[in-house]
């Protein structure tokens, strides 16, 4: 199973769930317009390995999705909310991606975007202090060109500066306080 979170109108997950046809794709977008035009779009295309989810991502991973089930995870240019008030609104915190770690099967890679440096840093920060996570050696990181189409033609206004993030669940379990 391949996720992807805050998945907007759908079209990375299309292009996704189009090179595997034999992966389970599901979106999770909690604004029920774009759940429902990336739905449309998939029936349109006749996608039947991909599925929306119109729900709160955070209660999807908690609540829905069962522990060791997924083998990606994807989370491309989550909202930054940049004012200081706001910062507790971001969706990639600890807590967040300790949940994220225990539905990802063991060795699973979770592939972050962003191209707002200031959030990448607290995610590297948050990444690391989830113990059951770490980084992706460089050399294991997909060909982007395997995700479908370029960034620059999903995202023409983009900044060429984005950083990704590539972890995955550490493949052995590690004993509590290890
Ligand atoms: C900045 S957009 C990026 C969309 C898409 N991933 C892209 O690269 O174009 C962030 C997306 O995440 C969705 N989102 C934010 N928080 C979410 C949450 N807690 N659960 C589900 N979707 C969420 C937003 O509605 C929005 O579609």
């Amino acid at each position: 199973m391949l996720i992807e979170i805050g998945s907007r109108r759908g079209g990375f997950l299309a292009h996704l769930a189009e090179r595997n046809p034999d992966a389970e794709c599901i979106g999770i977008e909690y604004r029920a317009t774009w759940a429902r035009e990336a739905r449309e779009s998939a029936r349109r295309r006749g996608l039947d390995n991909l599925r929306y989810i119109c729900a709160d991502a955070r209660e999807v991973v908690r609540h829905l999705l069962m522990p060791e089930e997924v083998d990606e995870v994807y989370v491309l240019f989550p909202d930054p909310w940049h004012k200081k008030r706001h910062l507790p609104r971001r969706l990639l915190q600890p807590g967040f991606l300790r949940d994220l770690s225990r539905i990802m099967k063991r060795g699973a890679p979770l592939y972050i975007l962003t191209d707002i440096a200031d959030y990448a840093r607290c995610i590297e920060r948050d990444l690391l202090e989830v113990a059951d996570l770490e980084p992706l050696p460089e050399s294991l990181w997909p060909d982007e060109s395997d995700w479908g189409p370029s960034r620059k033609d999903r995202y023409p206004r983009l900044p060429e500066e984005v950083v990704i993030r590539v972890f995955r669940r550490r493949p052995v379990h590690l004993a509590a306080g290890s």
